[in-house]
């Protein structure tokens, strides 16, 4: 007999196939969900490879669809795709919105996010809508783009990590195909487990605001201590990797990664720098939040070289480093 997981997915496949029907073959779907694409530049093929969708602003045309096609209303909801309201009735929860469906490393879909069409309604609708934690989908496990990006991390040795689900299809578009989004979250243990399967390096490509990027400075840590290499790479104001692959061909977006990634610590180090100033506090909490940092790092000679090199950016001496460093590892052990 067939699990429930399995019936998650059966349904999870119909619903991919049905959005990219709609998008493809459905009036509103040509002329709201394709034309957004498309104004948004997105090629055919990267449409059909993303399996990008749209789920028209009926409020329930897929639900009516599905029951009528025999998939049961226990499986519709606890997908997510749709929900009952209070007068039991079915709805969809991503009417109106054009739909990217999640993979997992494997290819099977457990999840969708969709997008409202307009920026024009923030604030009356939220931007993206997820589908929400199943049995079969755990979102701290899932890496969106992961299953098109995998035999390009491990043919690069290196994995870009961005944001969102544009910025993975843009630079797939542009030729970059080893390339992975958090969903906006901060990375999870399990995200960061998949990524070391294929490499030890990472780049990480931030939207050009600071405030984001502190913001995640806590889950890099985390790919420290699994003994990652990780680069930064911060775009230009206003740019997100989406806006920016748009604007620059894969050579030219390749050379700009080249020209400003910096290693992980001394972004670090330097943004932290930037914000203490003189005032001697704020100094010694950035030197115990560096400590800190470089402390997690399981490889003794990376900690020395990390050592060595914000000791110099900080003016301070190698042998303080060293003492504080190992005073936090004991404590941690
Ligand atoms: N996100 C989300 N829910 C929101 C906002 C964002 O799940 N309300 C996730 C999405 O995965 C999104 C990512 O966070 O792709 C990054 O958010 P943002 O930068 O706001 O969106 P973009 O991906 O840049 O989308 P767009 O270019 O279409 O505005
Ligand atoms: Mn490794
Ligand atoms: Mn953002
Ligand atoms: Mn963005
Ligand atoms: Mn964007």
């Amino acid at each position: 007999v067939q699990s429930e997981r399995e019936s998650l997915f059966i349904v999870n496949n119909y619903a991919r196939d049905y959005f990219q029907d709609i998008l493809k073959n459905h009036v509103d779907g040509r002329s709201i969900g394709m034309a957004y694409f498309r104004n948004r530049g997105f090629r055919d093929d990267i449409i059909e490879k993303f399996q990008l969708g749209y789920c028209t602003d009926s409020h329930d045309a897929f639900a009516q669809e599905a029951l009528q096609k025999g998939y049961k209303k226990e499986y519709l909801v606890k997908t997510g795709l749709c929900y009952e309201t209070d007068d039991h009735r079915l709805r969809d929860r991503f009417w109106g919105r054009v739909i990217f469906p999640v993979h997992t490393l494997s290819g099977k879909v457990v999840a969708f996010g969709g997008r409202v069409l307009a920026n024009a309604t923030k604030g009356v609708k939220v931007k993206y809508v997820n589908s929400p934690e199943s049995e079969i989908y755990h979102k701290s496990n899932e890496l969106y783009g992961i299953y098109f990006a995998k035999q390009a991390i491990v043919k690069q040795d290196r994995c870009f990590l961005v944001e969102g689900y544009t910025d993975v299809i843009s630079m797939h578009q542009s030729g970059i195909e080893n390339v992975v989004a958090s969903s906006g979250t901060a990375l999870t243990p399990g995200q960061i487990r998949m990524i070391h399967r294929f490499t030890n390096n990472i780049t990480v490509l931030y939207d050009g605001d600071v405030a984001g990027i502190k913001a995640s400075l806590r889950g890099i840590d985390m790919l420290l201590e699994e003994g990652m290499n990780i680069k930064v790479c911060l775009l230009p104001d206003g740019d997100d990797p989406d806006s920016f692959a748009r604007k620059h061909n894969s050579i030219e977006f390749q050379a700009f990664i080249k020209e400003h990634e910096s290693d992980f610590i001394r972004f670090k180090t330097n943004l932290l720098l930037e914000d203490a100033g003189k005032d001697p506090i704020k100094r010694a909490e950035l030197i115990g939040n560096l400590v800190q940092s470089i402390s997690v790092i399981p490889e003794a000679i990376i900690r020395d070289v990390y050592i060595k090199e914000c000791a110099q950016l900080l003016h301070v001496e190698d042998k303080l480093l060293v003492s504080e460093v190992a005073k936090r590892r004991e404590a941690q052990a």
